[in-house]
């Protein structure tokens, strides 16, 4: 396999990511992690936010010196590479940064089918000054700085990011380091996968009880349908409705599930539980936590049961990264509730099938299992649903409101072909009530936002740039359409500041 040491780089999971797309297993490990050496095909090093000569910056790990394959350095990587090496690192003057141009100037394996000039993405503003003994410059930036060496033995390093689309030749880059310069063969494929998980599963789960919560979204539909595959109807697939979901989304989940894949599902109604709940709870972190932990308790009963001894979670490899990523704690903004997030304390075996897997891949596999398009390539949809979206305490009233306008909103963008291009698309109820006039008459009614945003995996996010002729459409179908909404407007915050949701 190829290993990829996480050095903090936003761009680690992409270079596993990329790895993958060429055809070659990919892991990403932390530098402290312990790794059996023996299972390395290639190693490649990440950039990271460090400088080599801060002292805390994070080392070569302790197993590198056994490990005697191949190895790439990129960004952070080449620099710290460089210094162990015995080269200079220093701060770089003209701190390239973005697209740079660069010029071969020394044949190289890496640079097999690469024209001799380039644009390439920086993101570093240290540079290597000195190579280390041994080392040779194959190309330059414009500016003379030295972006690419190499020992041609068991070392090449770049200063740049080829994994990133902005660097016109780094897929080509990454595939000639893995095939040329280290000689693997590319054998990860996804149908493979799909068949010898099946085996795996069926072999730990035969004879025994299993069950999982399925929300409807890819991760915990993906992993059902394979372990359904597996040991069939032994599976149980719990569905709680919490009356927090869309318009049609509960029969739209079982129609799917049971009567097209056939699996063993149950609706749970669940609705007058968490309204009563929710009764007058005005503050957000305190129906997240209400909507978690009664959603658990729904769980449980279910579990028990049922006598089931196993529990299916969707956690998918982007999870499992950022878990292992020890000591990086970020303030809690939102508490997130998904059916990922079930306890450990229930005392049910976890499996895992899609542990390995990017959401990419996830969605692959998920087709190649007859899972609908509509189903793998849904927008994210949280966990506490709705409830988020109606702004303050939260009632049946102001829930059909919102699922009526949230209805139109997506029926309009699919019209428009505008669904697929954005990210996420929601309509947000807010407890403000605005003057209108309706009929002659004068009307009172609540204003509702529209939120669309552009972004990667939900971290940052821009509002979509939707044309104003669409805008138009789906403001004039809603106040026409939705008893109850006098205004609406449109959502033009970026996250950071704003987040994705309201609440
Ligand atoms: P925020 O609002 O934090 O949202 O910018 C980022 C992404 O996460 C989704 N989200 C959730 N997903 N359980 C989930 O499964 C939750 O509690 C939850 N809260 C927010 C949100 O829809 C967006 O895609």
């Amino acid at each position: 396999k190829v290993l990829i040491l996480d050095y903090g780089s936003q761009y680690t999971q992409l270079i596993a990511r990329v790895v993958r797309e060429l055809g070659y297993y990919s892991q990403v490990v932390q530098p402290d992690e312990d790794v059996d050496v023996s299972d390395i095909g290639a190693l490649i090093l990440s950039g990271g936010p460090a400088s080599v000569y801060e002292p805390n910056a994070p080392r070569l790990p302790s197993w590198f010196e056994a490990y005697k394959g191949k190895v790439l350095g990129i960004c952070y990587g080449m620099q710290l590479l460089a210094h162990e090496m015995g080269g200079k690192v220093e701060p770089g003057e003209l701190a390239e940064y973005g697209r740079t141009e660069i010029v071969i100037v020394e044949d190289d394996p890496i640079f097999e089918n690469v024209p001799r000039e380039s644009t390439v993405w920086m993101s570093h503003s240290d540079v290597v000054k000195v190579l280390p003994k041994g080392f040779k410059v194959t190309a330059h930036s414009k500016n003379g700085m030295i972006v690419s060496a190499s020992d041609r033995e068991r070392f090449w390093l770049l200063q740049f990011h080829p994994e990133v689309r902005h660097t016109q030749f780094g897929r080509q880059m990454l595939q000639n380091f893995l095939s040329r310069i280290c000689g693997l063969k590319p054998n990860w494929n996804l149908e493979d996968f799909i068949t010898q998980k099946i085996e795996e599963l069926r072999k730990e789960l035969s004879g025994k009880k299993v069950i999982a919560a399925l929300s409807g979204g890819v991760d915990s539909s993906v992993a059902c349908v394979l372990v359904h595959r597996a040991i069939g109807t032994n599976l149980r697939c719990v569905f709680v409705d919490h009356g927090l979901l869309r318009k049609n989304e509960p029969e739209e989940v079982m129609d799917v599930f049971k009567n097209m894949l056939q699996l063993n599902v149950v609706k749970i109604d669940a609705r007058e539980r968490f309204l009563s709940k929710l009764k007058g709870v005005d503050d957000p972190e305190k129906k997240r936590k209400i909507i978690g932990e009664e959603f658990i308790r729904v769980f449980e009963q279910e579990a028990k049961s049922y006598g089931a001894t196993h529990l299916v979670q969707g956690t998918i490899y982007s999870d499992v990264i950022e878990s292992a990523k020890s000591g990086k704690k970020t303030a809690a903004i939102k508490s997130h509730h998904n059916v990922g997030g079930l306890p450990e304390k229930m005392d049910l075996k976890i499996v895992e099938p899609l542990r390995n897997l990017f959401k990419d891949e996830v969605r692959i596999v998920g087709e190649m299992l007859g899972i609908p398009r509509s189903v793998i390539h849904r927008q994210p949809f949280p966990g506490p649903g709705l409830a988020v979206r109606v702004i303050g305490p939260v009632d049946e009233e102001k829930l059909d409101i919102l699922r009526e306008a949230d209805y139109i909103l997506i029926e309009t963008l699919r019209e428009t072909g505008w669904y697929e291009k954005i990210w996420q698309a929601f309509a947000v109820l807010l407890p403000v009530r605005s003057v209108g006039v309706r009929g002659d008459r004068r009307a009172y009614d609540y204003v509702l936002a529209i939120r669309c945003v552009d972004s990667v995996e939900g971290m940052t996010a821009d509002w979509s740039k939707i044309p104003h002729d669409v805008l138009d459409l789906i403001s004039r179908r809603i106040l026409n359409g939705v008893k109850g909404v006098g205004r609406v407007v449109y959502d033009i915050s970026s996250k950071p500041p704003a987040t994705i949701e309201w609440e």
